[in-house]
């Protein structure tokens, strides 16, 4: 039987695994989880645009995936308009007035579990007053109209799926709130879960908008229940959040323009130093999924995540090097430290700028409507429900976006990353992010939106979807289900995930790459569209479920 499959693939010229992206003629949807998907859909249809789509997208994930979903955390927003316009909203969490640079080490000194656990791991949340601010500057609809569909979610209920029962059944934070206990614990697949509370909530910001989050009964419940738990967010905290609009980064490979999130992410520069490694270097001749390229890909990671480490952070608090560390010398002077045929070691190697003379659960989804406009939005709780903690009488979770930043220098966060000074705790910073929405141009005309979440899986998945789409001509189904593989510096381990095969593997070893030793890893899960002529593709990663729709 496999023999006549293969045979037949042959004949037909097509791998034996390929599967269809979705195809749409004019609009498409892209996220993490169905009804949302749906949701987006039924605002395009109706004549909103896609930053409206957008916004009944995010509220919309806030219910019915609380997994990432939210109106507790924060994020970003990556918005191209047809007309070529484009900006990107940071809402990223910003840490409380109260926080120190060490209040996640013990009197020793040691990194504690507060900056993923409990009431001190949340960052001001940004995710309400973002979605506003779009909304105010690019959307066409009225606003309480784009609430509506997650209000009517949470009050009536939705079906609870298979996945988010098992991922309810293995959140290790969830049971530790009694709120949270209440609501989430014990839902099965096929229960509805209706969420009161939430709805409550959603209908005053639909009534009052983001004011209500930051300076009316919201902002009162939440800093309340702050105070009477020990967490640090103040009314002040609450009143003073605001949305940042920054410039894309941007840059260029192989005649596709790329417009990508800048810091305090970390995942724009990543993309480009990385795709600047890679360009002219015909790693690609190798071929998708050779030991060759994976080495050669990895070994720009590898150089990207020791840049990241020391270099990387808020803005708007320290100054950053961005042109030194995106300098074409610069970056042709880190692909040219790579050795085709032997991994470097990350014990040697550094971050890569010479010293000044003085001086981490996510979702992502995309959208783009029948004009033209393309939104890539990716926000966050941090990790799977945040810090598991529902504010009484709320109905939200919380962030632990606090362990983004670094709670110690040298001293691992959840996502393994060793962060440096310049991302240490200030009040009013935003911690640094790998969150990585990205929008591909081609000839001035939209082409690709791209996002994931996974910590700092994102980067390097997004950039292995695009080079499968740009360099290796899959179809942007098969470039998403391609297998992946991931190397950040430290630890210095290679990350393959299943279905790379183990040829591959013993190749890469031979190179001299410490493997992971359970194949399997998951990476991150990157949803997009792609423009294919006169249609649209969409594809939306089964490795987390998710859809894919349009018209
Ligand atoms: O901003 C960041 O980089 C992390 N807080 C993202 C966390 C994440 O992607 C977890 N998802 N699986």
């Amino acid at each position: 039987m496999r023999i006549l499959q293969g045979m037949i693939a042959l004949a037909l010229c097509v791998p034996l695994l390929a599967r269809e992206p979705v195809r749409a003629r004019q609009a498409m949807v892209v996220a993490q989880e169905p009804l949302a998907t749906d949701v987006g859909v039924r605002i395009l249809k109706s004549g909103g645009n896609a930053i409206d789509a957008a916004v009944s997208v995010a509220f919309a994930l806030a219910v019915t995936h609380p997994q990432a979903g939210n109106i507790g955390g924060g994020g970003f927003m990556l918005i191209r308009m047809a007309d070529g316009r484009s900006t990107f909203l940071d809402f990223r969490e910003r840490a409380p007035g109260k926080a120190t640079r060490t209040m996640y080490q013990d009197a020793k000194g040691n990194v504690t579990k507060a900056s993923v656990e409990g009431w001190t791991s949340s960052g001001v949340p940004g995710t309400v007053r973002g979605l506003e601010y779009a909304h105010s500057k690019f959307g066409s609809r009225k606003w309480a109209e784009l609430v509506t569909p997650a209000v009517e979610l949470a009050r009536t209920g939705f079906e609870v799926s298979y996945g988010l029962a098992e991922s309810i059944k293995g959140s290790p934070k969830l049971p530790l709130s009694a709120e949270s206990k209440r609501i989430f614990i014990g839902a099965a697949p096929g229960d509805t879960l209706k969420q009161p509370e939430l709805a409550a909530v959603l209908t005053r910001i639909g009534r009052d908008g983001a004011k209500d989050f930051y300076e009316g009964e919201t902002a009162r419940l939440l800093s309340a229940a702050m105070a009477a738990n020990g967490g640090l967010i103040t009314v002040d905290d609450l009143k003073s959040y605001a949305v940042i609009e920054r410039k894309p980064l941007t840059g260029t490979y192989k005649g596709y323009g790329i417009l990508t999130a800048p810091p305090p992410s970390s995942g724009g520069v990543g993309l480009l130093q990385m795709l600047g490694m890679l360009n002219g270097s015909s790693y690609e001749k190798a071929g998708a999924g050779s030991a060759e390229s994976i080495h050669f890909v990895a070994e720009t990671m590898r150089r990207f995540f020791a840049d990241r480490s020391k270099f990387l952070g808020d803005p708007d608090f320290s100054k950053l090097r961005l042109d030194d560390l995106l300098a074409p010398a610069y970056v042709r002077q880190r692909a040219l430290s790579i050795d085709p045929s032997r991994a470097t070691s990350s014990a040697t190697l550094q971050p890569g700028l010479p010293e000044p003379e003085r001086g981490g659960q996510t979702t992502h989804f995309n959208i783009v409507d029948a004009a033209g406009n393309a939104v890539a939005v990716t926000y966050t709780l941090n990790d799977r429900y945040g810090n598991g903690i529902t504010v009484p009488g709320l109905g939200f979770l919380l962030n632990d976006e606090m362990d983004d930043f670094t709670a110690k220098p040298g001293s691992p966060n959840a996502f393994g990353l060793i962060q440096g000074d310049v991302n240490a705790i200030e009040p009013g910073k935003r911690p640094l992010s790998s969150m990585t929405p990205t929008i591909i141009t081609r000839d001035g005309q939209f082409f690709m939106a791209l996002g994931a979440p996974g910590g700092a899986r994102i980067i390097t998945s997004v950039l292995q979807v695009f080079l499968n789409v740009v360099d290796f001509k899959m179809n942007l189904q098969d470039a998403v289900d391609a297998p992946r593989f991931h190397h950040q510096w430290q630890p210095d381990v290679l990350s393959l995930e299943r279905g790379i095969s183990p040829d591959t593997a013993i190749l890469l070893r031979v190179r001299g790459h410490k493997l992971n030793d359970s194949p399997g890893v998951v990476p991150a899960q990157v949803n997009a569209i792609v423009r294919d002529g006169s249609w649209l593709q969409g594809a939306s990663d089964d490795r987390a479920g998710g859809k894919a729709a349009g018209y």
